[in-house]
């Protein structure tokens, strides 16, 4: 028999080392490795007997359970899966509990068994909260609890169809000698939870913390063992929410659902088109509408200018959201390639709803609504602008076009400009076309040359 170690494991994605390091080889965090004790897998003790079944005499999925909540069901790719585990990933306070508070009213409302679990809040603080809500529902379970098998007996007998748990990284294993936050603790909380949700049969949905820089504790760990990460995402003075999958066993990642945050909790934007076209009825100089894919999921943002007199030797070129370098770069090729006086003006740009975007495909939107504000002349706020802008003020295709046109679509925009040389294999989803070569070419067919 092998003699006991202590091993060393991150904090931040779960990588394990016999020795104490500095900097986790993994992930590059610093001071993150923690000792932990080598526990023996405890979710082992009570599995079953492994036993392969003729397939024929597999009972087909269970149906899916719809939580009633349109955009939410969107993104779960049709609802809840029973058996499954969904991680709501998420930053403290942009609306983790709320969505789930929500959707579990939902869910009873429609005659679901709902268990939710709070480790953060008191039965009475949510209960207000549903009140205050106006989703109050008297056929909802709560439990507050942090203690996982207390967690899991409660679950049997209630025997629900959905469970909530708020959040895991509150939750601990009593039995487990590691101390609560950690590694340890954290992976044992969701096997026993994934066990949990197999036996019950219950869709499990897991709230997880996260900081900027990632899960309070193992993030990448725990979102390899669930089969569904959602990622509730948005600025905190900002309304705008954004629920999207990370990964799905159940369906696609490309799914996203917008809310918006009010007084009442959180409003489905159910037609997200008019939503941001509504935010941008009357068009306004220095802005102009760009598709861009956030990992492997397509998004309409807002690229936003300001140019206005300087009265420094060297202007300033201010970015939020955007590479400041690829700032400088639109900003010279404008100056160079296309004419636009900006040698004497500062040049200020963002992007909507506080994303950060770093792909190549934001330069044409970049140049195009600079060069609306410089000339204080509008853009037509229902077309998105494609392109990578190279140093020769050339508009280059761009990747992924189908998806990015499928998203501009589906959020109402009717046409899209486009590097010429883009071969089309694809459909454009009824928007209109307008090629163009390059950057003074593309000012040239806005009018704002
Ligand atoms: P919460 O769901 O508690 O966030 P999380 O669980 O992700 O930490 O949401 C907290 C924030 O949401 C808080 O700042 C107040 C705001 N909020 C509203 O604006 N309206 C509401 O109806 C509710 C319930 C919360
Ligand atoms: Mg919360």
């Amino acid at each position: 028999m092998k003699a006991e170690r202590t091993h060393y494991a991150c904090e931040e994605c779960g990588e394990a080392s016999v020795q104490w390091l500095g900097r986790c080889p993994a992930c590059g965090s610093f001071g993150t490795m923690r000792e932990e004790k080598k526990e023996p897998a405890m979710s082992g003790g009570s599995r079953p007997k492994a036993e392969p079944l003729p397939m024929g005499s597999i009972a087909e999925e269970k149906p899916r359970i719809t939580v009633g909540i349109g955009e939410f069901d969107r993104v779960l790719g049709g609802g809840a899966v029973p058996g499954s585990l969904v991680l709501l990933g998420g930053e403290p306070g942009i609306g983790k509990s709320t969505l789930l508070l929500q959707a579990a009213s939902s869910l009873a409302a429609r005659g679901a068994k709902v268990m939710i679990v709070s480790g953060e809040e008191s039965a009475a603080q949510i209960t207000s909260r549903a009140r205050r809500m106006g989703v109050l529902n008297p056929g909802l379970y709560l439990l507050c609890e942090t203690d996982v098998e207390a967690v899991a007996e409660a679950a049997r007998e209630l025997a629900p169809q959905v469970l909530v748990v708020d959040s895991i990284q509150t939750m601990r294993v009593s039995d487990l000698d590691s101390p609560p936050g950690g590694v340890n603790q954290l992976r044992e909380c969701v096997y026993r939870m994934q066990a949990l949700a197999k036996e019950v049969d219950c869709a499990a949905f897991l709230v997880g913390h996260v900081t900027k820089e990632g899960i309070l504790a193992g993030p990448r760990m725990v979102e390899h063992m669930v089969d569904c990460v959602l990622y509730f995402e948005g600025e905190r003075f900002d309304s705008l929410r954004i629920l999207r999958a990370a990964k799905n066993r159940f369906g696609s990642v490309s799914e996203l659902g917008i809310f918006e945050m009010t007084d009442a909790g959180l409003v489905e934007v159910e037609d997200p088109s008019h939503y941001f076209l509504g935010a941008r009825e009357e068009p306004v100089s220095g802005t102009a509408a760009v598709v861009v894919m956030e990992g492997r999921r397509p998004l309409v943002v807002e690229v936003q200018a300001l140019v206005v007199p300087s009265r420094l030797p060297s202007p300033k070129r201010v970015s939020t959201g955007m590479d400041h370098r690829r700032l400088a770069i639109d900003v010279a090729v404008l100056e160079r390639k296309a004419r636009v006086r900006l040698a004497d003006r500062d040049v200020y740009v963002g992007i909507s709803g506080g994303l950060k975007v770093s792909e190549p495909a934001l330069d044409l939107g970049v140049c195009m609504a600079i060069a609306s504000s410089r000339q204080e002349k509008t853009l037509p706020s229902e077309t998105v602008f494609l392109g990578e802008v190279s140093l020769t003020g050339e508009v280059r295709p761009v990747s992924r076009v189908e998806e990015r046109l499928r998203e501009a679509a589906r959020l109402g925009f009717r046409s899209l400009a486009l590097s010429d040389r883009a071969r089309l294999r694809y459909g454009l989803h009824g928007l209109k076309l307008v090629g163009v070569g390059d950057v003074r070419g593309a000012l040239a067919a806005f009018g704002i040359a």
